[in-house]
């Protein structure tokens, strides 16, 4: 694989079982003599450019965070719409072609679907995508996934919700089109008809022999889909026309809070990429249920440090 650019560039589920046990081996910490080792020098004298042209938080600083644990640099532009030559009416295939010239790997945040696939078509760097608009987000998801597979020890059998703007979350749909490479996953999709898995991603569940259903009602899913996994997102507004915004009491349906912790089983987790908005409340944060702001988050820097590995080819992976 020379870019990460969606996840259909999965096959089977044999590919990320893989790729999961050498991320555990790359994040494992090594002792020598008592003392603790670095990572190693797995990106000695690589360059990773973070050219991101929406805003973000954890995509950019873990993959900031895990080129600087494996010894590279990094260059970066957090606001490449406005602080790079975009602004001037440069073309991303040029800014690609640039940049390739400086950076090993680009990892790439864009508003526009399919930019991602684009910037690969160029052929310069190593291209992961950080985001494309409402298309995918594939590391979000391997994380996801990974986080999942940590904590149950599996995906096989899982009964995973997905609550929310199924229609414009990328991390959605590239969790998708993971969760289909399982056996006997059953997906509960839960989102007010008008926010519905566009239609793309539902036929290729139907191609994948994969069982799920949609739910009209958060917390009639909860008590009789008895979910393992509850994943959460937000209403993408700026992804949205402002007429279909207005439909707030619709959306407030889909929001999670005390109320509907109560419905949730004990030994399920609940995930969200982040950022929330109302749709998910603080309350639920001390719950040890929640795995958002910690587990989830950790295993985000952990997959990014076993991607970039594996982009450089370590070795001892
Ligand atoms: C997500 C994204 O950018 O798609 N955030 C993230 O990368 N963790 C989710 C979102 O913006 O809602």
């Amino acid at each position: 694989m020379k870019h990460l650019i969606s996840c259909k560039q999965y096959d089977n589920h044999e590919q990320l079982d893989g790729f999961f046990s050498r991320v555990e081996e790359a994040n494992k910490i090594r002792y020598r003599e008592g003392i603790r080792l670095p990572f190693g020098h797995v990106a000695k004298d690589k360059i990773m450019a973070t050219l991101f042209y929406e805003p973000s938080t954890r995509t950019r600083f873990s993959f900031e965070t895990a080129m600087h644990k494996l010894g590279g640099n990094v260059i970066s532009s957090d606001s490449a719409g406005q602080f790079s030559s975009h602004a001037k009416g440069e073309s991303l295939e040029d800014t690609i072609q640039v940049v390739s010239q400086y950076a090993d790997v680009i990892v790439l945040r864009h508003p526009e679907k399919g930019a991602a696939q684009r910037a690969a078509d160029v052929q310069g760097s190593i291209i992961i995508n950080a985001g494309d608009g409402d298309g995918e987000h594939p590391t979000q998801a391997l994380l996801d996934l990974y986080t999942i597979k940590k904590r149950f020890n599996k995906i096989d059998g899982m009964r995973v919700a997905l609550i929310g703007d199924l229609a414009h979350s990328r991390t959605i749909h590239s969790l998708v089109y993971l969760l289909g490479l399982y056996k006997n996953v059953e997906i509960l999709l839960a989102s007010p008809k008008e926010f519905s898995l566009p239609e793309q991603l539902i036929s290729h569940l139907f191609e994948k022999r994969v069982r799920f259903a949609p739910w009209y009602d958060l917390r009639k899913m909860l008590l009789e889909g008895r979910p393992d996994v509850i994943y959460l997102t937000r209403l993408q507004k700026e992804r949205i026309p402002p007429a279909m915004l207005i439909n707030e009491p619709e959306w407030s349906k889909f929001s999670f809070g005390n109320d509907e912790l109560e419905l949730v089983k004990e030994d399920a987790i609940i995930m969200h990429p982040l950022p929330r908005l109302k749709e998910l409340a603080t309350c639920v944060d001390k719950d040890k249920r929640a795995v958002y702001l910690n587990e989830q988050v950790r295993c985000g820097l952990e997959i990014r440090i076993g991607l970039l590995c594996s982009f450089f080819k370590d070795t001892t992976l």
